[in-house]
């Protein structure tokens, strides 16, 4: 008897287990839908562009038509000009499809046009949120499209902003759920969070500043697509290289550089109430 190959191995697996263990997609009429308010969502011609516009009636949303386990989330978002006061404009996952709440957000906190947008990144596991971290972004995310992304994997969470990695969010922590059981929806929306977005909601939308215009493009996912089965272990595939990544040593000293300059609140420094992971 002669020992199988890793090629016939390789083969055998994807006998076993024969639907796509990966996608990528780049259009927004075939792979999203609208989240609210479709009058208020302009997709380009093409399908790589939309536009989220918000007046007083109305902000707008879109969301994946598919569901993923695990995978890379890539947009490139550019963000309203000037006084953005009150908006929240987001990229981020959710189980919508699960029993529990599980979530990993962007969510891009409108300013007073003198100073600075935030981005606060929060995760939820297991029903559990309050996991925000706060940044201010290294260059002027209204003046062109810039790379935000997300890489889920069985292992880690890793925002990344133009390729720097932003945070991480590790499993393992005792007492700690990891998501990795129920499949998230992507989404992207543009609403009005007057009553805490900008200093805590002291400054609310200006509505004559109104339409407020979030872009984004180049939408790409390289997932893991749900079945439906409640199958995950086809996603194991070693070769897809986001299922296995961890952070190297360059991208270490950029995440230290960007919590050294640029951090401005980490809950886990929080003195109303740390989490356990926060002690790892
Ligand atoms: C995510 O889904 C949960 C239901 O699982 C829902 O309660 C929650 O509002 C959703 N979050 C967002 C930001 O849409
Ligand atoms: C954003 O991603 C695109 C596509 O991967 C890449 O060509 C571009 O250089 C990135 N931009 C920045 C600012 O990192």
């Amino acid at each position: 008897m002669t020992v199988p190959s890793k090629y016939v191995i390789e083969l055998l697996l994807l006998l076993l287990f024969p639907l796509s263990s990966s996608m990528c997609m780049a259009d927004f009429h075939s792979d999203t839908g609208v989240l609210f308010c479709p009058n208020h969502m302009k997709v380009s011609p093409d399908g790589r562009q939309v536009d989220l516009v918000m007046d007083q009636s109305c902000g707008s949303g879109f969301q994946s038509n598919k569901a993923f386990i695990f995978g890379k989330f890539d947009i490139r978002m550019k963000l309203i000009t000037g006084m953005s006061a009150g908006t929240v404009t987001t990229f981020y996952l959710n189980s919508t499809l699960g029993k529990w709440h599980d979530e990993i957000d962007f969510e891009f906190l409108g300013h007073i046009g003198a100073t600075h947008y935030i981005l606060q990144t929060n995760i939820f596991t297991k029903n559990v949120g309050s996991r925000e971290q706060r940044i201010h972004l290294w260059f002027n995310p209204t003046a062109d499209f810039h790379n935000y992304s997300i890489l889920w994997n069985p292992h880690q969470i890793i925002f990344y902003v133009d390729n720097v990695p932003i945070r991480v969010f590790r499993t393992g922590a005792t007492g700690v759920p990891y998501p990795s059981q129920q499949p998230m929806t992507v989404y992207g929306s543009l609403w009005d969070g007057s009553n805490w977005a900008t200093e805590g909601g002291k400054i609310k939308v200006d509505w004559s500043k109104a339409p407020f215009v979030a872009s984004y493009r180049d939408y790409n996912v390289d997932a893991c697509v749900w079945s439906g089965h409640g199958q995950s272990t086809r996603c194991t595939n070693p070769s897809l290289p986001w299922m296995s990544h961890t952070l190297d040593a360059g991208e270490l000293k950029q995440l230290e550089w960007v919590r050294k300059n640029y951090l401005i609140y980490d809950y886990c420094t929080d003195p109303t109430g740390t989490k356990p992971e926060c002690s790892v």
